[in-house]
């Protein structure tokens, strides 16, 4: 939601702050220490194969190892082979043969990701006798091509929003005082992180926020100078950059009297901002576009619909081979709670699904997971099952919005894996993975399984000396990046490598971050809204509980919890239909009581009180002692946390231990607070007897 005037929110103070120093996070000194041992030859030419040299010479000088040239023996070969097996242009193969291990890549970029795909395994890619783990040699590229980053990041600190919109981390890495950011220190930073983000797979990111303002819509202009500086940090390591424009930029920065997308000046001046663009940034991404949402300008304004707006970037962007992302988060948030027959939930689905086929090639429609708004709990859009003609990318919220801003440990690489691994035409079907990346089911017009995209996350970043407020936080960011590269990767594989590479190998604390960690989104979700019914947060900021906080707002967002009952009927047969925007079996599935699982009962279904769930417990006591030992397992995570003292950097420790803190106080006041609501609205009293407060 943006920060209009008619908005309740308060305020979020503003965070501009600048950490001198930085966790080194997922890469310690030491995580190269492994590849810095051995005798290391690098073979190709190119700045991203210079990227991989200075990166085994740092390792080698620092662990004692050597870089090598042709003819001498070495343990590790990095070569960019032109007849390397075809792995595509970011992927690599690994093989293994007479003592020595060899990385092989197309490109620069491939042998990039070959040289963290190696570090990764520390000790263990070296391990001769059959020890290392069987996925160090083989052939590798990743499942998704956009493995992308938005940033909601501000040049002026926003009244309300702060300087990074939804962040919580401080302020922006990219901009300073209403300009990009240019000295040393700071573009090493940029460069500190591209090198992070490179080690997961990330190999795009936008710079400035969705919502773009008046200062923001001149980094097309005047601020060009200060985008290339960012984008030479970044092309360092293989990441492309891209900016969120302003659909009204024709007219706010050119002057014009309007930004018609079929106007001739209105394209033209796209063209010519465009060809600025690149002569400044001769690898720019593209543009990111939230129009005609919450507030933003879109082609509506000029009758058109969103495939007209589309198009005009798009074939701005064509010649110079740049890409539009297109956001389908489009709905009307000026909605009156009592017409129970508008469904925020609808919006997207009706807004895009007519336009399939009607985008160009290099147009990405970019879906939010859910429906409705990044949800601790949400269905998986529709959307992204009903576009076979159109390029569409999935897009996550790695800060955590909803999921307890960076104060609560909530890991949501098992909520992505979730999302990603999505079955709409069954078990047998494509999943949401293989529909944006391009494997989707064949259809008639739609070419062979659609066309490919990615997956876009929405970071969790700032100038904080931990990257994220969090320090656990900063394994939702790796898993990020990992689990678009590769969807199949177990969450908990993801978390594991995370843990190891940022703490070492040391199995005590590995296994007390899985404990602490695997299951933390589901236990954030077991003290937050029940049942998938989302929202039931304080107006505004989002943080903390407040159950009826949107239930008679404009916004679109309700339970509709009465005295006989609670959740959104969105039923075909009585409801607002939204069911019947899946594909079978899906629609059948979610239409009916029985078969729609508990965990989106209330997102699906108006029941009541004392309905059962599947699991044979009723709605009311599920919502009692779910939250109730939700809350208990949060005093747990305390005591775990403690006994790492010692066992992790202080620093590190005291900010995660006085996190759980709050994070346990928080969770306390979300159980006191739904538990009393459910037990005033219905009169039904707690079975097991805990205290309503
Ligand atoms: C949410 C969030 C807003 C953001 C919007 C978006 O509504 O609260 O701050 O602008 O999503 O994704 O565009």
């Amino acid at each position: 939601m943006t920060g209009d005037a008619a908005d309740a929110r308060g305020p979020i103070a503003a965070s501009p702050t600048w950490s001198p120093t930085w966790s080194p996070a997922w890469l310690p000194d030491g995580a190269l220490a492994a590849l810095g041992r051995r005798r290391v030859r690098v073979a190709g030419s190119g700045p991203l194969v210079g990227t991989v040299r200075a990166e085994v010479a740092a390792a080698t000088a620092r662990w004692g190892g050597a870089v090598v040239d042709d003819e001498a023996p070495a343990d590790l070969i990095l070569a960019v082979a032109a007849d390397a097996r075809p792995v595509g242009p970011e992927g690599f193969t690994v093989e293994r043969s007479a003592g020595s291990l060899t990385v092989r890549a197309a490109t620069g970029y491939g042998l990039l990701q070959g040289l963290w795909h190696v570090v990764r395994y520390g000790e263990a890619a070296f391990a001769a006798d059959g020890g290392a783990p069987a996925r160090v040699v083989g052939a590798f590229a990743p499942a998704e091509p956009i493995r992308m980053l938005d940033h909601w990041d501000n040049m002026v600190v926003h009244p309300v929003m702060g300087q990074v919109e939804r962040g919580y981390a401080g302020g922006s890495l990219f901009f300073s005082d209403g300009r990009v950011r240019d000295g040393a220190a700071d573009l090493g930073r940029v460069r500190a992180y591209a090198r992070l983000l490179s080690a997961t797979g990330v190999n795009a990111v936008a710079v400035n926020n969705v919502n773009v303002g008046p200062t923001e819509a001149r980094l097309l202009t005047e601020h060009l100078p200060g985008v290339a500086r960012l984008a030479e940090a970044f092309r360092a390591y293989g990441i492309r950059l891209y900016l969120s424009v302003s659909f009204a930029a024709p007219m706010t920065v050119g002057g014009l009297p309007t930004a018609d997308p079929l106007d001739p000046a209105v394209q033209r001046w796209w063209s010519a901002a465009t060809a600025a663009v690149y002569a400044a940034v001769p690898d720019f991404g593209g543009y990111v576009v939230k129009a005609d949402s919450e507030g933003q300008p879109g082609p509506f304004a000029n009758g058109r619909d969103h495939a007209d707006g589309a198009n005009l970037l798009a074939r701005a962007l064509a010649p110079h081979g740049g890409t539009v992302f297109w956001r389908a988060f489009v709905y009307d948030h000026r909605q009156d709670w009592r017409d129970r027959s508008t469904d925020r939930a609808r919006a997207a689905h009706d807004h895009f699904a007519p336009l399939d086929g009607r985008f160009d090639e290099n147009v990405v429609l970019q879906v939010k997971f859910g429906p409705m708004d990044f949800q601790t709990r949400e269905p998986v859009s529709p959307v992204i099952a009903a576009m076979p003609r159109t390029r569409v990318a999935v897009e996550l919220q790695v800060t955590q919005e909803y999921t307890g801003q960076q104060k609560h440990v909530c890991y949501l690489g098992t909520q992505w894996s979730e999302v990603l691994g999505f079955r709409f035409w069954g078990a047998d079907g494509p999943s949401v993975a293989d529909v944006v990346g391009g494997r989707g089911p064949a259809r008639a017009g739609a070419g062979a399984g659609g066309r490919a995209a990615g997956v876009v996350g929405v970071s969790n970043v700032g100038t904080d000396e931990h990257w994220t407020g969090h320090p656990l936080a900063q394994a939702n960011l790796y898993a990020f990046g990992r689990l678009a590269w590769d969807p199949g990767l177990a969450p908990e594989a993801a978390l594991d490598e995370w843990a190891r590479l940022t703490f070492g190998d040391d199995d005590a604390v590995v296994a007390a971050l899985h404990r602490l960690m695997d299951d933390s989104g589901r236990v954030y979700e077991s003290y937050t809204a029940p049942l998938g019914v989302g929202f039931m947060v304080t107006p505004g900021s989002h943080d903390g509980p407040s159950v009826d906080g949107y239930e008679y707002s404009q916004w679109g967002t309700y339970h509709f919890a009465d005295r006989d009952g609670i959740g959104v009927d969105r039923t075909l047969a009585t409801g607002t239909g939204y069911a019947g925007q899946y594909p079978s079996p899906w629609r059948e599935t979610y239409e009916s009581l029985e078969t729609c699982p508990d965990e989106l009962l209330l997102f699906f279904h108006h029941v009541p009180w004392e309905h059962r769930l599947r699991s044979g417990a009723t709605v009311a006591q599920h919502v009692y002692d779910s939250r109730w030992d939700g809350h208990a397992r949060t005093v747990e995570m305390i005591a775990e946390w403690a006994a790492l003292r010692g066992r992790v950097p202080d620093d590190v420790h005291d900010r995660v231990a006085a996190r759980l803190v709050e994070q346990e106080r928080s969770a306390r006041e979300w159980r006191d607070q739904v538990r009393t609501y459910v037990y005033r609205k219905s009169g039904v009293p707690d079975s097991r007897g805990n205290p309503i407060c």
